[in-house]
């Protein structure tokens, strides 16, 4: 698909419309693509994670959102990942509530929520190497199945020793940062590959690897740097009072479609902000895969009070939770949405119905038909949806993702009000990968629910 003329393809007429244009005025047509964006600084650079936004792209559509509906104050993302939009939001004075379903993306968001108590983490980060330091001690600090296909016996014992220091911290703010560091060292000191978010054993298993006391210990220093360079700018701003964001940030572990039919959510967003999942975690991007390994060592009550440990059972199952995850009378829900949207049908007229590919496809996007719902329930009349979206490929052809929840909002009264278009310039998306050859591009769909809001029914 060739980038249009225009980065913007206006669909309706919008406030947000106008303000778009005029932060893209006078610019270079891939403006949007952010080919030029800085490397992660302050909290964004706290956790690698896949297939995360650009932070500055998303902070202008927010400003523009600001501009055109200036009392807006309430914001969602329900695929929180990272946390990319939180870290913006939080940037603007926002209010702000994120939910996912993978505990390592609860972690990285809460640790990034604050408090930023620079000078007493850095008094902690001194006190926490130096009871790591200090122990001898060769017990393994977790035991699980296949253990010592990930981990050398070795390094499994020092990762030990790190996390018996961590655990020794009385104060949780701070062990969220020690255990999110410790998500790093995992990753780096692990016998699976760097190059692939799966799960798969490196070549190079004899590869003299870094100490991982050491590694930790750089980890800790980047992330002093960082939450110090997070402080200065958000200080400035008036946005802390005392170290702690003014502002209120909610984080929720959990499926959103479950969170969001919740009592205890019951309210309503200005702004919903988001980058769902390509399709299944299984062929798409294994968002659990990848925080498998860290999360076996990572206590899941720092993280949220009763996590079901059924999802961390296996490498597969927080994959399985996720959209997409369950081929459960999929061709039943497949028809339904042939029904109803014109895109599905039209996709889905090249494939048979039982074949494997049809019910990919019919979970995936029965499964996101209900957040659409859910998350349409939550908006405001009058507020404001962005959906960052890329397009996959199933079966050799490409998905109609944009057309489709496109169909799936109009429905809910949430109206398109135009795209942006742009290339993927420092997303690590696996080009290598077939089933995301299309994913090089990827839409932002701007999108306005109706004051009036009148549902469409059938
Ligand atoms: C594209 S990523 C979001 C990345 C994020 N925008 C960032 O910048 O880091 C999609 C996220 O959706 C989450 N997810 C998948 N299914 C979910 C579900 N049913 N409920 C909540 N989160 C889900 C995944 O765990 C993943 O973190």
């Amino acid at each position: 698909m060739a980038l249009p003329e225009h980065m913007l393809e206006t669909v309706k007429n919008d406030p947000l419309i106008g303000e778009i244009e005029a932060i893209q005025d006078g610019q270079s047509v891939d403006y949007w693509s952010f080919k030029n964006a800085t490397r992660r600084k302050g909290a964004h650079a706290l956790i690698h994670y896949p297939a995360m936004m650009v932070p500055s792209l998303q902070g202008k559509l927010l400003d523009a959102i600001k501009k055109a509906s200036p009392t807006v104050s309430e914001v969602l993302d329900p695929f929180v990942g990272s946390g990319t939009i939180l870290v913006e939001a939080m940037c603007r004075g926002f209010n702000f509530t994120g939910l996912d379903i993978n505990p390592l993306a609860a972690l990285a968001c809460l640790a990034k929520s604050g408090p930023y108590y620079v000078e007493a983490f850095e008094q902690k980060c001194f006190e926490v190497c130096a009871t790591i330091r200090a122990d001898s001690g060769r017990r393994h600090y977790v035991k699980f199945e296949n253990q010592e296909k990930w981990f050398d016996d070795e390094i499994s014992r020092m990762i030990s020793r790190i996390a018996r220091g961590i655990e020794n911290e009385q104060k949780l703010w701070a062990r969220r940062l020690f255990w999110l560091a410790l998500a790093k060292v995992v990753r780096t000191s692990c016998n699976s590959r760097m190059s692939t978010y799966k799960l798969h054993i490196r070549k190079d298993l004899t590869a003299e690897r870094a100490n991982p006391i050491d590694v930790f210990e750089n980890v800790l220093d980047g992330f002093l740097a960082n939450l110090q360079q997070q402080y200065e700018v958000w200080s400035a701003a008036d946005l802390l009072q005392g170290g702690r964001y003014r502002q209120s940030v909610q984080v929720k572990l959990g499926d959103s479609r479950a969170l969001l039919s919740e009592e205890g959510l019951a309210k309503k967003f200005d702004v919903v902000m988001t980058s769902p999942p390509y399709g299944d975690n299984t062929t798409t991007i294994p968002y659990g895969q990848y925080s498998y390994l860290p999360l076996k060592w990572i206590p899941l009550d720092d993280i949220a009070q009763d996590i079901d440990p059924a999802l961390l059972s296996n490498a597969y199952a927080v994959d399985s939770a996720s959209l997409g995850g369950s081929k459960r009378k999929a061709t039943e829900r497949g028809s339904e949405l042939v029904n109803n949207y014109q895109s599905a049908r039209t996709f889905s007229n090249t494939m048979p119905v039982n074949s494997s590919e049809f019910k990919r496809f019919a979970s995936f996007f029965a499964d996101l038909d209900d957040c659409a719902e859910k998350i349409a329930n939550v908006t405001k009349a009058g507020g404001y949806q962005t959906w960052t979206i890329g397009n996959r490929r199933i079966g050799g052809q490409r998905v109609p993702m944009e057309e489709i929840l496109g169909e799936m909002l109009e429905r809910r009264g949430v109206d398109t009000v135009g795209h942006i278009r742009r290339t993927i310039h420092a997303k690590k998306m696996a080009a290598r990968n077939s089933v995301s050859a299309t994913m090089s591009q990827e839409t932002i769909l701007l999108a306005r629910k109706r004051q009036q809001s009148a549902v469409l029914s059938g």
